[in-house]
C-alpha cells in the first residue's frame, strides 16, 4: 500500500487533512479488500440500472463498465496500487475509476451510499461463501455415510457420562454426526434466505430522490427479494450474527467429533489410528504421534464463538441507523468463514483416513456389564415390572463384581438365586452382538435399522446432488 495521502472523495467540506493515525485507525481496506470482486459486481449492476433509468448517459455507463472490468482484473492480479488514504475498498475502486476515465467515473455512486453498498457487498460475499460451506458440509456428510457403510459390523461401547453404557454399532455413531451436520446445513440454508435480500437503493438511510429501479438491480444480481425498509437495510447486520451462530453450532459438532477422536486415539483407548498425514510429532519425544488437527478444530471452535460474541456486542448498543462500529462486522465474519471452511476440509480428509481397531472396540464393548439392560428387558418379557427387573440385575452385577465374574460366567443356579424365573434364554441376550441387533426401534442401533438409515442417507445425498445441479 502506498503511503501518499491524497484528497478524499468526501473531502468537499473539509479544510484540514486527515491525521495520519486516524487514517490508519479508520481504514478497513486492509481487510475489506477481499470484497473487491463483489463490490465491482454490485457497481456493474447499479451502473446498468442507472443507465436503463436514464439517470446516466449510455456513453458514461459504457466507460464505467469497461473500467470496472479492467479494475477487476487489475486488483485480482495484484497490479492495482492501493493507497493509505483509500480508507476502504469502495473508495479505492471509485478512485481507480475516476483516475481511469475522469469525472464520468464519479457517476457510479449516484443514488448510492457506502452504507447500502457495504451491506450489499457483505450479502453478496456471504451468499457465495454459504454456498461453498454447504458443499463442504455435504462432502463431510458423504464421508460419514461411506465410513458408516464400511464399519457396519464394528461394535463399539456407547457411553453416557463417559461411562460405558451399551454396545452400539460404530456406524450408528457415525450417522449421528451425519444428522447433526444435516441440521447445520438446514440452518445455513435458511440463513441464506435472509442474506439473499438486496439492500441497494436504501442509500445513506432514507432512500433517494432519484428514480432507481431496485427490482431490476436485484434481478441483475440474482437476489430473490429487495429490502423493505431503507433504515433497516443500512442499520442491521443480523444476517452476519445469524451466520456466525450457525457456524458456531457447526464447529461445536465438529469439535465434539474431534474430542472423541482425541480420546479414542490415546494408548489407553486404542480405538482408532489417525493416519500419519493428519497427525504431528513431538519436538522432544520421538515416540509421539499427536492428534493436533483434531485439537485445533476443537480450539478453533472457541475462536468462532468469540466472533459471535464480537458481532453481538458490536450491534447491541447502536443507535439507528448506520454507525461506523458496523465496520467491525467484517473481521469476525471473514475469520469465521475461513475457519469453518478450513476445518471442514481438513476434517473431511482426516475422517476418510481413519483406521478403527475393530477387535479393540469389540473387546471394550463387551466389558463393564454393558448388556445388563438386556437382561433386565429379558425379565420384562416374563412379566417382571421393569423397576424390579432393574433391581434384580443390579444385585446380579454386584454379585459378579464381588466374584470377579462376567454375567455370562454365571450358572443358571446362580441366576436363580436372584430371581427364580430365570431360564436358559438369559444366555442368549448377553452377547453384545445380540444386544445390538435387538435394538430395533426406529433410530436404534440394530444392524438392520442402521442399514436402513444408511440407505436413506445415501438416497438423500444423491437427490441433493441432483437438485444442486438442476
Ligand atoms: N468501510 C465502511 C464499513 O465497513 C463502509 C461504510 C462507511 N460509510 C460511512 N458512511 N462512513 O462499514
Amino acid at each position: 500500500m502506498g503511503g501518499k495521502t491524497r484528497r478524499k472523495l468526501w473531502s468537499g467540506r473539509f479544510t484540514e487533512e486527515t491525521d495520519r493515525l486516524v487514517e490508519v485507525f479508520t481504514a478497513s481496506l486492509p481487510f475489506d479488500m477481499r470484497l473487491y470482486d463483489h463490490d465491482i459486481e454490485g457497481s456493474i449492476a447499479h451502473c446498468r440500472m442507472l443507465e436503463k433509468q436514464g439517470i446516466i448517459p449510455p456513453a458514461d455507463a459504457g466507460k464505467i463498465l469497461e473500467a470496472l472490468a479492467e479494475l477487476r482484473t487489475e486488483i485480482g492480479s495484484g497490479a492495482f496500487r492501493f493507497v493509505q488514504s483509500d480508507e476502504d475498498i469502495h473508495m479505492a475502486i471509485e478512485r481507480g475509476l475516476i483516475e481511469r476515465i475522469g469525472p464520468a467515473g464519479g457517476k457510479v455512486h449516484t443514488g448510492r451510499s457506502r452504507n447500502d453498498q457495504v451491506s450489499l457487498d457483505m450479502r453478496l460475499y456471504l451468499r457465495d461463501e454459504i454456498g461453498e460451506i454447504l458443499k463442504l458440509v455435504a462432502g463431510l456428510q458423504k464421508t460419514f455415510i461411506a465410513l458408516a457403510r464400511r464399519e457396519l459390523d464394528t461394535i463399539m461401547p456407547g457411553y453416557t457420562h463417559m461411562q460405558k453404557a451399551q454396545p452400539v454399532l460404530l456406524s450408528h455413531y457415525l450417522l449421528a454426526f451425519r444428522e447433526m451436520l444435516g441440521r447445520d446445513a438446514t440452518r445455513l440454508a435458511e440463513c441464506l434466505e435472509r442474506v439473499n435480500v438486496m439492500p441497494l437503493g436504501s442509500a445513506a438511510l432514507a432512500g433517494t430522490s432519484l428514480p432507481l429501479d431496485r427490482k431490476y438491480t436485484a434481478r441483475l444480481l440474482g437476489f430473490k427479494s429487495i429490502s423493505a425498509n431503507s433504515m433497516d437495510a443500512v442499520a442491521d447486520r443480523d444476517f452476519v450474527a445469524e451466520f456466525i451462530f450457525d457456524a458456531s453450532l457447526l464447529m461445536m459438532h465438529l469439535s465434539r467429533f474431534c474430542e472423541d477422536l482425541i480420546i479414542w486415539s490415546s494408548g489407553e483407548f486404542g480405538f482408532v489410528e489417525i493416519s500419519d498425514a493428519y497427525t504431528t510429532g513431538s519436538s522432544i519425544m520421538p515416540q509421539k504421534k499427536n492428534p493436533d488437527v483434531a485439537e485445533l478444530v476443537r480450539g478453533k471452535t472457541g475462536r468462532v464463538y468469540g466472533n459471535l460474541v464480537k458481532i453481538l456486542t458490536v450491534l447491541k448498543g447502536l443507535p439507528m441507523t448506520y454507525n461506523r462500529d458496523l465496520q467491525e462486522d467484517k473481521e469476525p465474519l471473514f475469520d469465521t468463514v475461513d475457519t469453518v471452511k478450513m476445518s471442514l476440509m481438513v476434517l473431511n480428509g482426516m475422517a476418510g483416513n481413519l483406521t478403527f481397531n475393530r477387535p479393540r472396540m469389540l473387546e471394550e464393548a463387551a466389558k463393564g456389564f454393558s448388556t445388563a439392560t438386556d437382561v433386565a428387558e429379558y425379565l420384562v418379557t416374563y412379566g417382571v415390572p421393569f423397576r424390579e427387573a432393574h433391581g434384580i440385575v443390579g444385585r446380579l452385577v454386584a454379585h459378579c463384581i464381588a466374584k470377579g465374574k462376567d454375567l455370562s460366567d454365571l450358572s443358571l443356579r446362580e441366576f436363580r438365586k436372584f430371581y427364580t424365573g430365570f431360564d436358559e434364554g438369559v444366555y442368549a441376550v448377553i452377547p453384545v452382538k445380540k444386544a445390538v441387533n435387538a435394538r430395533q426401534t426406529i433410530g436404534g442401533t440394530a444392524r438392520k435399522e442402521v442399514l436402513k438409515q444408511i440407505g436413506e442417507a445415501e438416497k438423500k445425498g444423491k437427490s441433493k446432488r441432483i437438485k444442486d445441479k438442476g
